[in-house]
């Protein structure tokens, strides 16, 4: 456990943020089965939010069943990701998250994300600005830097946590690697020197070991975990059960993976039509085209739920041209028979 101001995250495992996956059904389901002590949004573009638009502020849409929550933001304009931090705040954050890892060119382009990086002066600046539009811990999550010809995070984490920053995260690869090569954990134990506040170690988190391990040879705080919580919040279980000292939760059966899944769409459905539960999903006017959205912005996460299960790759296509529930209720049924 650990604590950034008031809030306690226990245990000290963080679902990381992610693009188009860390939506409120996948943060839900990953805390209910996985019990994370802290999740993230994806991240909420701070211009986009100047601009009003609607899709953007529904990112930051939040349950109080997964608190507590990071909301994390990105942009270049200290004054712009200021009010879009207020904004945060309003639809609930307990923190919010400045996002300076992202290193993908429509990102960087703008200054924003891992390009701050290669900026200290706006870097810090965003975080004073952020760090005095609201009441609630403000943090920032990093790379190592833009390449490897400069270590830059532990000069940054200096002047952020000067700046009011209350915990950093390492996602312990520099931007121009983007996911290549592996995550080189010891940047997180150089890190761990050069700040005060709680350091988040992130990178290639598979298995509970891999979490173990990460506390133990870099000594951060808590341990952030990304891709292996993909459509598997049950790699998160196995995680939260060896920090607690819980014996290693049971493999989730063919059936629970199928019933996530469908849980899964069904909750992106009502997410989807703006209503609370899927029931109340049934009645919405225009179901039928929200419907089709939800399972298609799933096409990546669906076939990861089964992935293994004798058959699965038989019926990857088939889930890929799935638009209804329906569709996806006779595919599963289809595995359920072969497999068992
Ligand atoms: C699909 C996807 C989307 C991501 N989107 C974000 C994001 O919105 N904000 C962010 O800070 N990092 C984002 N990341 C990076 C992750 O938060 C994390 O730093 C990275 O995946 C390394 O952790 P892992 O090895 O546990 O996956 C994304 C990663 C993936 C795979």
């Amino acid at each position: 456990m650990f604590s950034i101001g008031s809030i306690k995250v226990d245990p000290p495992l963080i679902l990381a943020p992610m693009e188009d996956v860390t939506s409120l059904p996948m943060r839900i389901i990953a805390k209910r089965i996985g019990n994370p002590g802290l999740v993230f949004t994806e991240f909420v573009s701070a211009m986009a939010i100047k601009y009003g638009a609607h899709k953007t502020l529904k990112k930051m849409q939040i349950h109080p069943d997964e608190r507590p929550l990071g909301i994390q933001i990105f942009g270049a304009e200290p004054d712009v990701m200021a009010d879009t931090a207020r904004i945060a705040e309003d639809m609930g954050a307990d923190l919010v998250d400045i996002n300076m890892g992202c290193w993908v060119p429509k990102v960087c382009k703008t200054g924003s994300g891992a390009a701050l990086l290669k900026d200290p002066d706006n870097a810090e600046a965003i975080v004073k600005a952020v760090v005095n539009a609201v009441k609630v811990p403000v943090t920032v999550k990093v790379r190592a830097g833009w390449d490897y010809s400069l270590f830059a995070a532990p000069d940054l984490a200096r002047r952020f946590q000067d700046a009011g920053a209350q915990m950093l995260t390492l996602h312990a690869r520099f931007a121009k690697q983007g996911f290549e090569g592996e995550a080189d954990w010891d940047l997180i134990r150089r890190l761990r020197d050069s700040v005060s506040v709680p350091l988040v170690g992130n990178g290639d988190v598979k298995t509970a070991e891999d979490a173990m391990k990460m506390l133990r040879e870099t000594g951060c705080d808590g341990v952030m975990v990304g891709r292996a919580a993909i459509s598997n919040p049950w790699a998160l279980a196995k995680i939260s059960a060896a920090m607690e000292g819980r014996p290693e939760p049971e493999e989730p059966t063919i059936e629970e993976r199928i019933e996530t899944a469908l849980l899964h769409a069904q909750m992106q459905i009502a997410y989807e039509c703006e209503v609370t539960t899927y029931d109340e999903a049934l009645s919405h006017p225009e179901l039928a085209m929200h419907e089709g959205r939800a399972i298609r912005s799933l096409r990546g996460q669906l076939p990861m739920y089964i992935k293994g299960i004798p058959g699965a790759a038989q019926i990857r296509s088939e889930l890929y041209q799935a638009s209804t529930l329906d569709d996806l209720d006779r595919i599963f049924d289809g595995l359920a028979a072969t497999a068992g």
